[in-house]
C-alpha cells in the first residue's frame, strides 16, 4: 500500500468543511461518551409531530435484547422529506431525473411538485384500502415515480419493499410472498443502455405463483402490455382526480418505515427491516456530514432505488437535507463511455458518488472519455459497496477528480440504514482504499474469529459494532430468531458484519470483503447458497457449490462448481444451459463466471462441504491448499485442480 499516496485534507476543505478534523475528534468523543445527549441534539434534525423523551434504549445481550431509539416520539418521514421544506423551497429543485437516452428530455420536479406527487399517489393508496402497516410492493425503473412511490407509502404508514428492476419474476413472486404483499407498483418497461426490461410481463410471471390484488402500472415506454381487468391501474388514472394534500399518517419512531431483501450467507434472502425514527436521523445526518452537503448543490449518488444506497443516499437522506438530488436511468456505457461525466457537465453535479466496479469498468475504456468532460463543478467524489482497490481510486482520484476532490469511501451495509465507517471530506487525510473512520456513534472493534476476543491496535479481524447506532436494522421480517442468530451470536453481545477488516498503525480501517458465504458481485451482494439453489433446481445438477473469484471489473465473480445427475452427460451446451437458468431464476446479476463440472466435491467424513479447498482452486491459489487430511476422498480434489477450465 506504501505507494500510494497519503492525501491530506486539501486547504480548502480545511477551511470550510462543515467537519473539520478537531471537531471530528470532538464530536466523536462526544457522540461515545454521552450517546443520549448526542443524538438528542442530532435528532433536532427531523420534525416531530411528539417529541421524545427517551433517548436510546438498546442492548445487544441475548437475555435483554432490544433497540429502540426516540420510541416515544412520533413523525412522518414524507413530512420530513417534503413538507417542512415547503415554505422555502416550495419552487426549489427536489429530483433532476436524467433519462437512458440522453436525447430525450430530463424531467425537473420541485419540492412542491413532489410533494403534491405524493400526495396524490398516497390518496390513491388510501382509496384502495392500503393502510398503515400494509406492505407494498416496488418493482420500478430509475424514475421519479419510484421515488414518488416511496414517499406516499412513508406518508400513508405503509411499508415499502423494493425489489430490484433487474430481479427476475421468481425472486420477485419470492419476496411478495414473503412479506404478505397484495400490491404491486410497477412499469410497463424499464430502459437501460437502450435495451427493454419487461417489467409487467415479470410482474405477471410471478403474479402466477402469488396472488395480488393490486397491480399499479406506470406507463413509461409505451409499450403494448396484456392487462388482467380488475387487478391491473394505470398509474395515471390511479392517481387521476386525487387532492393534492394527504393528512400524514402520525408513526412511532419505532414503526416501519421499510423492508429490503439482501442475501445471506444461508437460505433465502432475508427482509431487513428498517424503522422510522432513527433511519431519519441517521441518513440525514450521514449524507449531511459524509457529503459535506450544501443548500443550492446537485448531488448525484448513480446507484438504484432497488439497493439500500438508493433508498437512503438517493431519496431519504437528501430529501430530509432539502438537497437536490439527481435521479438517473441509464447505464455508465451508453451511449459511450463518457456518459457519466457527460451528465455531471449538465447538471453541474458537485458530488458524485457510485461503486469500484462502474469505475473499473470505466477505466479500462481509457483517459478520454473522461478528459473530453470538463467535470469542474466536482469538488467531492465518493465509493460505496465494495472495497476500492488503489488502482481504481488513484484514477477516480487523479482523472475523474482532476486531483482536486475528495474522495470518501463509505463502509456500510443494508443492515446499517447509512454509512458507518468513512473519511469525512474536511477532516481525515485520505489513504486510497481505506474507508479511514467511524462515523459518529458507531463502535467498530476487530474480534479475532476463533475466539472472539478483541483485538488492540493494529490488526486484523472479524469486524464487529460493540454498540447500537439509529440507522441499525431492527428485525428479519417475520423472524426476529434469525435476525438475533445471523448478527449476534457468533460473538455474543456484538454486531457481526460479516467483513473481514484490518486497522493500521494510525487507526484507518480497512475492510478485506466479507468472510461468510456472502460475494459481492459489482457492489451487489448476493448469497452463494442463493445460486447454489438455483442450480440444484435444475433438472440435470445432483449437487453445486459456489464461490467467489476475484474478478477485474466485478471485484469478485461467481464460481460454480456442478455434479450432475448420474446419467446426465456435462457437455458445453449443458454449461451454457444452467448460466441461462441461474438468470432466469435469480436475474442477470446472478449470472456465474465459471461453472466447472465435477464428478464430485470435496467433503470432510461427516459430508461437509470444505469451501476453503474450492475458494482456492477458483482464485486459482492452488499451491497451497491447506490441511486435506480430513478429506472423505482426496482424489477429488485431484481432479478438480487437473479439470480447472481456464478463467479469462
Ligand atoms: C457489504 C454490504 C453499502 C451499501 C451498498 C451495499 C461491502 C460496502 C464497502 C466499502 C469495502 C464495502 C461489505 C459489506 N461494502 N461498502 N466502502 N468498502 N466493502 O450494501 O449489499 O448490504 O453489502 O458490501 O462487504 O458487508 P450491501
Amino acid at each position: 500500500m506504501s505507494e500510494h499516496a497519503v492525501h491530506p485534507v486539501p486547504q480548502w476543505w480545511a477551511e470550510n468543511a462543515l467537519i473539520g478534523a478537531d471537531e471530528y475528534a470532538v464530536k466523536y468523543r462526544a457522540s461515545i461518551a454521552d450517546p443520549d445527549d448526542f443524538w438528542r441534539g442530532e435528532a433536532q434534525r427531523v420534525t416531530w409531530m411528539k417529541r421524545f423523551n427517551s433517548v436510546k434504549n438498546t442492548s445487544f445481550d441475548a437475555e435483554d435484547f432490544r433497540i429502540r431509539w426516540f420510541e416515544d416520539g412520533t413523525l412522518n418521514l414524507a413530512a420530513n422529506c417534503l413538507d417542512r421544506h415547503l415554505p422555502a423551497k416550495a419552487n426549489d429543485t427536489a429530483i433532476l431525473w436524467e433519462p437512458d437516452d440522453p436525447a430525450r428530455p430530463g424531467r425537473t420536479l420541485t419540492y412542491g411538485e413532489l410533494h403534491e406527487q405524493v400526495c396524490q399517489f398516497a390518496n390513491a393508496l388510501r382509496a384502495d384500502g392500503v393502510k398503515k402497516g400494509d406492505r407494498v410492493t416496488i418493482y420500478l425503473p430509475m424514475v421519479p415515480e419510484a421515488a414518488v412511490a416511496m414517499l406516499a407509502c412513508a406518508r400513508i404508514g405503509a411499508v415499502h419493499s423494493i425489489v430490484f428492476a433487474g430481479f427476475s419474476p421468481d425472486a420477485l413472486a419470492g419476496r411478495i410472498s414473503d412479506c404478505e404483499s397484495d400490491i404491486v407498483l410497477t412499469a410497463d418497461e424499464g430502459l437501460r443502455g437502450g435495451k427493454a426490461v419487461p417489467l409487467k410481463a415479470n410482474v405477471d410471471a410471478a403474479l402466477e405463483k402469488v396472488g395480488v390484488r393490486r397491480v399499479v402500472m406506470l406507463r413509461h415506454t409505451g409499450k403494448d402490455v396484456p392487462i388482467v381487468e380488475g387487478r391491473d391501474v394505470d398509474w395515471a388514472d390511479y392517481a387521476a382526480g386525487q387532492p393534492a394534500e394527504c393528512e400524514p399518517e402520525e408513526m412511532n419512531a419505532e414503526d416501519p418505515l421499510f423492508i429490503l431483501y439482501t442475501s445471506g450467507s444461508t437460505g433465502k434472502p432475508k427482509g431487513v427491516l428498517h424503522t422510522t425514527g432513527g433511519y431519519a436521523v441517521w441518513v440525514s445526518m450521514t449524507h449531511e456530514y459524509t457529503f459535506d452537503y450544501r443548500a443550492g448543490e446537485v448531488y448525484w449518488c448513480a446507484a438504484d432505488i432497488g439497493w439500500v444506497t438508493g433508498h437512503s443516499y438517493v431519496v431519504y437522506g437528501p430529501l430530509m437535507n432539502g438537497a437536490i438530488t439527481l435521479m438517473f436511468e441509464g447505464v455508465p456505457n451508453y451511449p459511450d463511455f463518457s456518459r457519466f461525466w457527460q451528465v455531471v457537465d449538465k447538471y453541474d453535479v458537485a458530488t458524485f458518488y457510485a461503486a469500484p466496479t462502474a469505475l473499473r469498468a470505466l477505466m479500462r475504456e481509457g483517459d478520454e472519455w473522461v478528459k473530453k468532460t470538463s467535470r469542474k463543478s466536482l469538488r467531492l467524489l465518493g465509493s460505496v459497496g465494495e472495497p476500492i482497490n488503489p488502482e481504481a481510486w488513484d484514477w477516480y482520484y487523479n482523472v475523474v477528480g482532476d486531483a482536486r476532490c475528495p474522495i470518501v469511501d463509505t463502509w456500510w451495509q443494508t443492515e446499517t440504514g447509512g454509512h458507518m465507517i468513512t473519511p469525512l471530506p474536511g477532516a481525515h487525510a485520505l489513504k486510497p482504499g481505506s474507508a479511514s473512520f467511524p462515523m459518529f456513534g458507531v463502535q467498530p472493534a476487530l474480534v479475532d474469529p476463533a475466539d472472539g476476543h478483541i483485538l488492540d491496535g493494529a490488526n486484523e479481524g472479524a469486524l464487529v459494532i460493540l454498540d447500537s447506532w439509529p440507522g441499525q436494522m431492527r428485525t428479519v421480517y417475520g423472524d426476529h430468531n434469525r435476525f438475533i442468530q445471523t448478527y449476534f451470536s457468533q460473538y455474543p453481545g456484538k454486531y457481526f458484519t460479516g467483513d473481514g477488516c484490518r486497522r493500521d498503525a494510525d487507526g484507518y480501517y480497512w475492510i478485506t470483503g466479507r468472510i461468510d458465504d456472502v460475494i459481492n458481485v459489482s457492489g451487489h451482494r448476493m448469497g452463494t447458497a442463493e445460486v447454489e439453489s438455483a442450480l440444484v433446481d435444475h433438472d440435470a445438477v445432483a449437487e453445486a457449490a459456489v464461490v467467489g473469484m476475484p474478478h477485474d471489473i466485478k471485484g469478485q465473480g461467481i464460481y460454480a462448481y456442478v455434479t450432475t445427475m448420474e446419467d446426465v452427460e456435462p457437455t458445453e451446451a449443458l454449461r451454457k444451459e444452467l448460466v441461462q437458468w441461474v438468470r432466469k431464476e435469480i436475474g442477470p446479476i446472478a449470472t456465474p463466471d465459471v461453472i466447472q463440472f465435477a464428478p464430485a466435491l470435496p467433503k470432510t467424513r461427516s459430508g461437509k462441504i470444505m469451501r476453503r479447498i474450492l475458494r482456492k482452486i477458483a482464485e486459482n491459489d492452488t499451491g497451497n491448499l491447506g490441511d486435506t487430511s480430513t478429506l472423505a476422498d482426496p482424489s477429488v480434489v485431484e481432479d478438480l485442480l487437473a479439470n480447472r477450465p481456464h478463467v479469462a
